[in-house]
């Protein structure tokens, strides 16, 4: 897996959001995209996954062009996302939901029972609507669904947001355990810095649409260097 992002540049009718993103995510690397809120994180992933098409820019997957291609072709199909508030169908049971991810996935291998193993919880709530789980139990369910269709890079938005504490720290742990496992790479959006910590090699901070920093190495542990980013 490689995703070389290049002068991108992506916004809403018109008005420029993402102003020349460029940046590359290695195999098997576990990459934080950080920033506060409205710099264009989510608007970063969501056009990487081709629900937003870019005014002008470069996403190559695997040396494949990805611009022009809808999201549900075979490129970007090893691609899972969890989006920012996690969208579950609450009607649907537990199962349900796995279901519409393995049918979204484009891989022959699925990953159903193995998720059940990272998230027994699901397993044992499987035939409940998803609507009744907890915020942390609907993100779990959210990354399942995203991981039984077995995807190479993983997307996940904000995984920390509206889940307890609690739940915060072993959901970074089950997203560093399937990284390690399954060397599935992940790009992650997040503003908290636990989670931040915990979980990236590396991060690029966002500001206003544009990428303002890479904190590689020894400088992700140091809390001020990445508050910067993140605190008003
Ligand atoms: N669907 C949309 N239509 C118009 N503007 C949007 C839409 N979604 C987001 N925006 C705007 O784009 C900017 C970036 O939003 P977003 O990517 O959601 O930021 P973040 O995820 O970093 O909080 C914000 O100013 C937001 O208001
Ligand atoms: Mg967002």
């Amino acid at each position: 897996m490689t995703l070389e992002i290049s002068g991108l540049n992506a916004g809403y009718d018109g008005t420029p959001i993402l102003r020349d993103v460029s940046f590359n995510v290695g195999d098997g690397e576990i990459v934080g995209i950080v920033g506060r809120n409205g710099v264009g994180k989510t608007t970063l992933l969501k056009t990487i996954m081709g629900l937003l098409d870019p005014e002008s820019g470069s996403i190559q997957y695997n040396g494949e062009e990805l611009t022009g291609k809808a999201a549900n072709e075979h490129a970007r199909r090893s691609i899972g996302y969890v989006p920012q508030g996690r969208d579950v169908f609450p009607t649907l049971t537990v199962r349900e939901n796995l279901l519409v991810g393995e049918t979204v996935g484009g891989d022959d291998e699925t990953r159903y029972e193995q998720v059940y193993d990272y998230f027994p919880i699901l397993e044992e709530r499987a035939g409940q609507d998803a609507g009744t789980l907890s915020g942390g139990q609907q993100q779990m369910l959210a990354i399942a669904r995203a991981l039984v269709g077995g995807p190479d890079l993983l997307l996940v938005d904000e995984p920390s947001e509206g889940v307890q504490p609690s739940i915060v720290q072993s959901i970074t742990e089950d997203l560093e355990e399937i990284n390690d496992e399954f060397g599935t790479t992940i790009l992650f959006v997040e503003q908290n810095l636990s989670v931040i910590q915990g979980l990236a090699d590396r991060c690029y901070a966002i500001d206003r649409g544009t990428i303002v920093d890479e904190i590689t190495g020894d400088a992700v542990s140091d809390q001020e260097n990445l508050e910067e980013y993140l605190v008003v």
